[in-house]
């Protein structure tokens, strides 16, 4: 087809969905910017756009609270007496299938970040207390010292978005994949949605380029399988996936007891938990809708369930969602082969766009809307998924905003207070202030000890700690 041509016909259907101002610069493009934006134009889904206009970008979106439901069951961080045998058993499980090479990691990092306000993909963010180690050479580091313990290949999948894939890519390669074999760490993009103002018009954001933002953590689901990682995890002989979020450094991610668990129970997707800190706590809550495991948004609890509480005085609904999950990956396989659609959230945001007469414009309040889906979605097309508890500060920090909760200057005290619980519990005398804090910054590396139990054989190697103390354990 001609350019001419292929011109006519994009603008014919632009137009039907009332989105023709998308080629209004079309004179002033060169046979390049034409191609691309023509491009751009035939990978837009233009007969779900006026649905998700309608439902989403003028309406306020499908929310179906479901009638019944209940408290999901769980497994206890401490391991209840009666479920000694079935803990060990899937704790055995776990280290049977690491060193099997049966297990992979996958990290998403196509998120924007903007909350952080980080320039360059979050994933280098520096954060470890001493070594200012960034979050991907952190991650890198637990999974080296995890092939070490376990003798096993773990291939490492990092899921980026055309925004930062470059950039990821670049980051990766200055750093020499962080010690990995570079064939073991497999980096591609998901999809994107177009970004739409609260009229419903789709923004550019400049002359020849649709203004997009990636699809969300629930579009991992798809691009596991479209870029083809699915596969390459079949040649590889892995069947699980160890799933994790790229803001949070204390994630504890080849669990052997997470993964026996999972796996013992022949689910398809599983989660880690938290209690809550309160009931309104602003974590998705497990629940079980007709007897498969499903999350209820904080903002979609009704006020009297997220308040409700047992005779002991603990919370009904006290399961958080943190994003960790293990995923088969004849889960994966099995929902892109069936076909599968996420729910469609919108998060109204700050979008930048070219105006009419072309000025770019960086907006300082919201003036848009994206649509996203979210990972946890997928949970109830599992028939069979299991929670177990975790502790949070043991392995939940991330790192979000600029300043004050979920900031990077909290989740660095929480790496240097979950050093300190493990040197302690290992009978390591550590100075603390008044207020109980250590007193002396300490940062361990996933190479000196992968789990807590590790700084034990290690005691010989540690001085003694005096208040004021920087000291890296490696
Ligand atoms: P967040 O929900 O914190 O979003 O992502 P974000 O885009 O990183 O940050 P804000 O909201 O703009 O401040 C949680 C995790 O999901 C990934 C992020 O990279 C992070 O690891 N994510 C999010 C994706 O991989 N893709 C997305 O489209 C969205």
């Amino acid at each position: 087809m001609d350019i001419q041509q292929w011109h006519q016909e994009a603008k014919k259907r632009l137009e039907k969905i009332n989105q023709g101002h998308l080629l209004r610069f079309w004179d002033e493009l060169n046979d390049t910017q034409k191609t691309d934006l023509l491009r751009q134009v035939d990978r837009l889904e233009t007969e779900l756009i006026p649905k998700w206009i309608e439902t989403y970008v003028m309406g306020e979106g499908i929310i179906e609270i479901p009638h019944d439901f209940e408290p999901a069951p769980f497994y206890p961080a401490q391991t209840p007496p009666e479920q000694m045998e079935e803990y060990n058993r899937a704790h055995a499980l776990g280290e049977q299938l690491l060193r099997e090479g049966k297990v992979a990691g996958f990290v998403v990092a196509g998120g924007q970040g903007t909350r952080l306000g980080f320039d360059g993909p979050k994933g280098n963010f520096p954060i470890s207390p001493i070594k200012k180690k960034t979050l991907f050479q952190i991650f890198a580091e637990i999974l080296l010292a995890a092939r070490e313990r376990f003798q096993a290949e773990i291939p490492w999948y990092v899921m980026t978005s055309p925004l930062n894939n470059a950039q990821t890519i670049e980051i990766f390669e200055a750093n020499q994949y962080y010690g990995l074999p570079k064939e073991d760490v497999l980096i591609f993009q998901q999809g994107t949605n177009p970004n739409f103002d609260f009229e419903g018009r789709i923004f550019l954001s400049d002359k020849h380029t649709i203004a997009k933002s990636p699809d969300g953590h629930g579009g991992s689901l798809k691009a596991l399988y479209a870029s083809g990682a699915i596969s390459d995890m079949r040649d590889r002989g892995i069947e699980q996936i160890s799933y994790w979020q790229v803001d949070n450094p204390l994630i504890h991610l080849m669990d052997p007891l997470f993964i026996g668990l999972h796996a013992q129970a022949g689910a398809g997707m599983s989660s880690k938990t938290l209690k809550k800190s309160g009931p309104l706590e602003k974590v998705g809550n497990f629940c079980l809708v007709d007897g498969r495991v499903t999350v209820i948004e904080y903002s979609d609890l009704p006020d009297e369930q997220s308040h409700r509480t047992n005779p002991d005085g603990s919370l009904v609904f006290e399961l958080g969602s943190i994003a960790i999950h293990m995923i088969s990956v004849a889960f994966v396989e099995k929902l892109n082969q069936h076909g599968f659609a996420l729910p469609v959230h919108k998060a109204i945001k700050k979008i930048p766009y070219l105006n009419g007469e072309a000025n770019f414009i960086e907006p300082d309040k919201p003036n848009g809307v994206k649509l996203e889906t979210f990972v946890f979605d997928a949970l109830p097309m599992s028939k069979k998924s299991i929670i177990l508890e975790t502790i949070r500060n043991q392995e939940f920090a991330p790192v979000k905003n600029a300043t004050g909760t979920d900031s990077a200057e909290a989740t660095y005290q929480m790496m240097i207070d979950r050093a300190a619980d493990w040197l302690q519990r290992a009978g390591i005398a550590l100075p603390r202030t008044k207020d109980g804090k250590p007193d002396c910054i300490i940062e361990i590396a996933p190479s000196f000890a992968l789990y807590p139990e590790d700084v034990k054989n290690k005691i010989d190697q540690i001085p003694p700690i005096r208040p004021g103390d920087r000291i890296y354990f490696e």
